[in-house]
């Protein structure tokens, strides 16, 4: 059988063609890092996201010295947390899931892009290398608030990130009588992995205490400063807290005798 020459030509050009649609398929499904969503991670229970320890804070954490992970919880319509904090020139690997339906976490203008299914953590690990901002939206029908459903993604130069947490607790009154002070319990979370050296600076009315402590990394200090009520006197006193650029603020007042010792003679407030 003889075959026209055009004809083979066009054959062989159609076996190309086949071949070359196979291999862009292929290449375009696992070659770029592409996965399927709960390919690599355990399922987990949608409902009981509070009682896993990876998702019961949604947060970056440091795993090794330019190594973060990120737990990224999607849900009607926010993501957590907001914004995501990391450093340049570190790897992320960033966990997501879903805590009622289907969204997903696409990182605006690269190619971070993950479905956020309940019962599913999906995984991705990125690289930043400079300081920059990027949004996130969730391209999957979620509901009503879907086209409002976005959150931030922030790539901090080194000297501006930290994972430092403060939190003050205090008391809104203090009685003189009791020979009381006021006490100002503080806690600094380190979540790095370096010492973390800094200055707690304590103010309650004109009193400043200053405690200078090294945090360990990936660990709590705790402290706690107090003051004579009596030092202060009878009145509303503002205090504040500040490590580095964190401050926690508040008023407390001191009184001569708390309310509720001597309220029971009031009684025009019982109706
Ligand atoms: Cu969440 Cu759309």
């Amino acid at each position: 059988m003889k075959i026209h020459t055009y004809e083979k030509l066009w054959l062989v050009a159609a076996m190309v063609l086949i071949v070359g649609f196979i291999a862009t398929i292929t290449y375009g499904s696992v070659a770029l890092g592409i996965t399927m969503v709960g390919d690599q991670e355990d399922t987990i229970e949608p409902g009981e996201l509070g009682e896993d320890e990876r998702f019961d804070d949604p947060r970056v954490e440091q795993v090794g010295e330019n190594e973060y992970e990120a737990y990224v919880i999607a849900q009607t319509f926010i993501f957590q947390p907001d914004p995501i904090e990391v450093p340049e020139n570190s790897e992320v690997t960033f966990y997501v899931t879903a805590r009622d339906v289907i969204h997903s976490f696409s990182v605006v203008g690269t190619n971070t892009n993950t479905m956020a299914i309940p019962g599913e953590i999906s995984t991705m690990t990125v690289e930043f290398d400079e300081p920059d901002e990027y949004g996130i939206v969730c391209n999957e029908y979620c509901g009503s608030g879907h086209h409002n459903m976005e959150g931030e993604l922030h790539v901090l130069p080194e000297d501006e990130f930290d994972l430092t947490e403060l939190s003050v607790e205090a008391d809104d009154e203090v009685a003189l009588e009791d020979d009381d002070e006021v006490t100002l319990e503080i806690a600094v979370e380190n979540g790095q992995l370096e010492d973390l050296e800094t200055t707690i600076e304590a103010e309650i009315g004109d009193e400043t205490v200053t405690e200078d402590v090294t945090v360990e990394g990936d660990s709590t200090y705790e402290t706690t400063i107090s003051v004579d009520a009596a030092d202060l006197g009878e009145g509303d006193h503002d205090w504040s807290v500040t490590v580095d650029d964190y401050e926690e603020s508040g008023t407390v007042t001191v009184v001569d005798q708390l309310e509720d010792e001597t309220e029971d003679d009031g009684g025009d407030d019982d109706e």
